[in-house]
């Protein structure tokens, strides 16, 4: 049989040059390489040919069908790569242009004053002590001189769980355990940052959940002159070293004797105001020499050893720094109060 191999793949290479998009190109391939296409029905006739014809005629006919399923290679490539040119091309960047600026979030201000007061007490040796919020009432309470039933209870309204005497921390203070029983008889010099949760009634001042930082300082020969030398140096780094503080007599069960500490107002320079009160000064935090019978349950000798506490309001303190009128601010989450920070 005489087929014009040759004429095949001249009819099909010049449709193929046509074909310049995969919609074409796939049609093309229909045609030419289908299984109707002429090469392939040729191939179909080999069975029926004569037998020293179909050695030939088959190699003709296979050299003519690579010849076509190259050709159809290469022209779908070059349609690939004029495809993704055009792409680029309609979604083309502008490079020259100026960027759009990422939004970006910042520390929120409870935090950075956390953080400040961090690095005061690092400075001065204090390391930071991690301790639960969710604590039983004997540490939250009774080992910090404070038995049930003690009316001193009252100053500490507790939210309490199902579970018997667990509550949720009034304070940082049972901390100041865990770290004694940890530690004993080693000296300590710790920070113990937290959130502490009171059942109160919610105002411009107090909120049910707030941050506290506490101290403790334990050792041989700690007096009340290192209390006060310590929070008077982190008054100054907080609040500039020419302000004035003082310390006034105060209860607390677990220290012995326990003073308030104020710094003269900043608002006013002690001169009186509204956000003093008119009596130029501000409080800042409660603080005293360690309870004996607190010691002892921490696993020090009172005899031997003395210690300093304190406890301090990180949020109090911004509000009285920024001039924040009321503390619910801080938990809001209102963009417009967070943003000037
Ligand atoms: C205490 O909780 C003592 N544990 C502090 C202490 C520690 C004294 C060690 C002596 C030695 P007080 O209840 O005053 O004390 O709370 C301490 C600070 O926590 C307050 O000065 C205040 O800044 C902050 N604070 C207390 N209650 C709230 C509240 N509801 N909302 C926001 N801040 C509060």
């Amino acid at each position: 049989m005489a087929i014009d191999f040759d004429h095949i793949v001249r009819d099909a290479l010049a449709a193929l040059g046509a074909a310049t998009d995969s919609a074409a190109l796939d049609a093309w391939r229909g045609t030419h390489l289908g299984k109707s296409a002429p090469v392939m029905s040729a191939l179909g006739t080999l069975g029926t040919l004569p037998k020293e014809e179909r050695r030939e005629f088959g190699q003709r006919a296979n050299q003519a069908r690579q010849a076509l399923e190259q050709a159809f290679e290469a022209a779908a490539e070059r349609a690939r790569a004029a495809e993704l040119e055009r792409a680029i091309t309609a979604g083309a960047i502008d490079v020259t242009l100026p960027g759009r600026a990422l939004a970006r979030g910042r520390l929120h201000p409870a935090v950075q004053t956390l953080r400040r007061i961090y690095a005061i007490f690092a400075e001065m040796g204090f390391q930071v002590y991690r301790s639960r919020d969710v604590e039983t009432d004997e540490y939250n309470f009774t080992l910090l001189n404070i038995p049930p039933h003690h009316p001193a209870r009252e100053m500490w309204d507790t939210f309490y769980t199902t579970t018997p005497n667990v509550i949720l921390r009034t304070h940082t203070s049972p901390g100041q355990i865990h770290v004694m029983r940890e530690r004993a008889p080693e000296p300590i010099r710790v920070i113990l940052p937290g959130m502490c949760y009171r059942y109160e009634q919610i105002t411009a001042r107090s909120e049910i959940q707030f941050y506290q930082v506490e101290g403790l300082a334990i050792g041989r020969h700690i007096t009340m002159a290192d209390l006060k030398g310590t929070l008077t140096a982190f008054a100054h780094a907080l609040f500039g070293p020419n302000v004035r503080t003082r310390f006034r007599s105060d209860h607390f069960p677990f220290t012995e004797p326990s003073a308030e500490m104020d710094v003269e107002c900043f608002v006013c320079d002690g001169a009186g105001c509204p956000v003093c009160k008119q009596s130029g000064w501000l409080e800042i935090l409660g603080c005293g020499m360690v309870h004996p019978v607190v010691l002892e349950n921490g696993g020090y000798d009172p005899r031997e050893f003395s210690g300093f506490a304190f406890g301090m309001g990180p949020q109090r303190i911004t509000m009285l720094m920024h001039k924040i009128e009321d503390i619910r601010y801080f938990f809001a989450n209102d963009l417009r109060f967070l943003e000037q920070f």
